[in-house]
């Protein structure tokens, strides 16, 4: 069969509603421009991102119901360990409420001024993170990764000779950790292969650094492997999942992606000190050790979707739709990341307006009339999500690319509302040359595409 179904069917439906390009271009200057400023109820299609935007299933909502409440010990917290045990070795297990709370412990713990923190791409809550405590965040992708065109299966590999040029730079002694997120997000959602985490880790050892995964969508991750990497075809995705925790002396999990839950983190380790530390920052500001911020419920709902995400009938489902919508856009013409990486299609913004320059913001002005054409709502990853003022030239670094990021929620819309996104986009490409450029009005310190309010020029 050619036509790769959705490998589930819909027991409960949440209406969308649609309304007219005026009442949305009123409600986008009511939002500054703003995507995150729109509130949901007015957005159609919602692309924003991947994160806790997740359909639960059957089996999680019953969990919902299992949810053991106890302050301490809760059966919910057990069943949750012994899954994540299961799944990724690991021996210390702290559940957070999210991905950047379980980055805020280990970088409080392991950061600090002076010290460096390579990862393949920082995402921006890690990065800021890394940045709070002190220390210095830096990518180092490969360079094909920074080449939207080309088609290398790999573009979320960490470059092995910067890193060692790196590490001989700023000396081992101030590097305390090495991070690689798979996928890569702010690199276009692109796949780390296990042959270069095992490269890393072997240059990690060499200088005694430890190396987390940023390990979000691990899954998606380890079903790119078994597609694109050499040997791995024949191979569950859930050995590879394992083999990729093996490398990793620790990692950092938003279960909101991968985990297919609204809410919910992971800090997980193996040096018994650290974690020791670590649990006992978890208890100043998440909760107990048992449940760490969260809900038994909760706890109870990310088991069984930590599991769930291992079906290799929902991977091939999920990476086939994504890369379906990449396939509609580069035929209508829109230059996007090849190849099609994990959780979203990433709009090369910069190629596609080039009337746009990038002090104008060519993809927030992509986003902003996308949702004005069609209610789509996507997410900007080019200067203002990473743009900033070197704090000693005071000069504005800006980042290699321009991106859109339509990113698609895990089991929650079907191929006709991707067909749909397709045609937005298809007709917005006719007309792209009226597509103005936007200027930031205000904008806070720190991640300020959050907040930061846009006007038209
Ligand atoms: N690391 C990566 C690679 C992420 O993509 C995210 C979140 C985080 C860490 C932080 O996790 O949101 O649970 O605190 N990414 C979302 C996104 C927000 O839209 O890509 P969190």
């Amino acid at each position: 069969m050619k036509t790769i179904i959705e490998p589930f069917r819909i027991k409960m439906v949440e209406p969308i509603r649609l309304n007219t390009p005026v009442v949305r271009d009123q409600i986008l200057r009511n939002a500054h421009y703003n995507p995150f400023l729109i509130p949901a109820e007015s957005v159609l299609i919602d692309l924003l991102t991947d994160s806790g935007t997740s359909a639960m299933s059957s089996e999680q909502w019953a969990g919902m119901l299992r949810g053991d409440e106890s302050y301490a010990g809760a059966k919910s917290w057990f069943r949750f360990e012994s899954v994540m045990r299961d799944i990724t070795g690991m021996s210390h297990i702290l559940p957070t409420h999210q991905g950047r709370a379980s980055e805020r412990i280990l970088f409080e713990l392991l950061g600090g001024p002076g010290k460096f923190v390579p990862n393949n791409t920082h995402f921006d809550t890690t990065r800021a993170n890394v940045e709070h405590s002190g220390a210095t965040a830096v990518d180092l992708v490969i360079d094909a990764g920074r080449n939207p065109k080309g088609r290398h299966p790999f573009k979320g590999n960490m470059d092995p000779s910067k890193l060692q040029g790196f590490i001989a730079d700023v000396g081992a002694e101030n590097i305390p950790l090495c991070m690689v997120t798979v996928t890569n997000n702010s690199g276009g959602g692109q796949p780390v292969s296990l042959a270069n985490l095992r490269e890393i880790r072997r240059i990690c050892d060499a200088h005694g650094i430890k190396l987390y995964l940023d390990a979000c969508r691990f899954a998606e991750n380890a079903y790119l492997i078994k597609m694109r990497e050499p040997g791995q075809q024949d191979r569950t995705v859930k050995e590879i999942v394992r083999d990729m925790f093996d490398l990793a002396d620790g990692a950092t999990i938003s279960a909101k992606k991968d985990g297919l839950v609204n809410i919910g983190g992971v800090l997980l380790m193996r040096d018994d000190v650290l974690a020791e530390r670590a649990n006992n920052l978890l208890i100043l500001t998440e909760g107990f050790v048992t449940y760490g911020g969260l809900a038994g419920r909760d706890l109870e709902a990310m088991a069984q979707g930590f599991q769930e995400v291992l079906d290799e009938d929902y991977l091939h489902y999920r990476i086939r739709s994504v890369e379906y919508l990449g396939e509609g856009l580069i035929k209508a013409g829109v230059p996007i990341i090849e190849p099609p990486g994990g959780h979203a299609i990433y709009i090369d913004a910069g190629s596609f307006l080039p009337h746009i320059p990038a002090e104008q913001f060519p993809g927030q002005a992509l986003l902003v009339a996308l949702y004005r054409h069609a209610g789509i709502r996507a997410v900007e990853i080019g200067s203002v999500m990473f743009g900033r003022k070197d704090p000693t030239t005071g000069e504005t670094i800006r980042p290699p690319m321009e991106l859109v990021r339509l990113a698609i929620p895990r089991r929650v819309y079907t191929q006709s509302h991707i067909d749909y996104v397709i045609e937005a986009m298809t007709e917005l490409a006719t007309t792209k040359e009226q597509i103005r450029g936007l200027k930031i009005v205000e904008a806070p310190q720190v991640l300020r595409h959050f907040t930061a309010k846009f006007a038209e020029v």
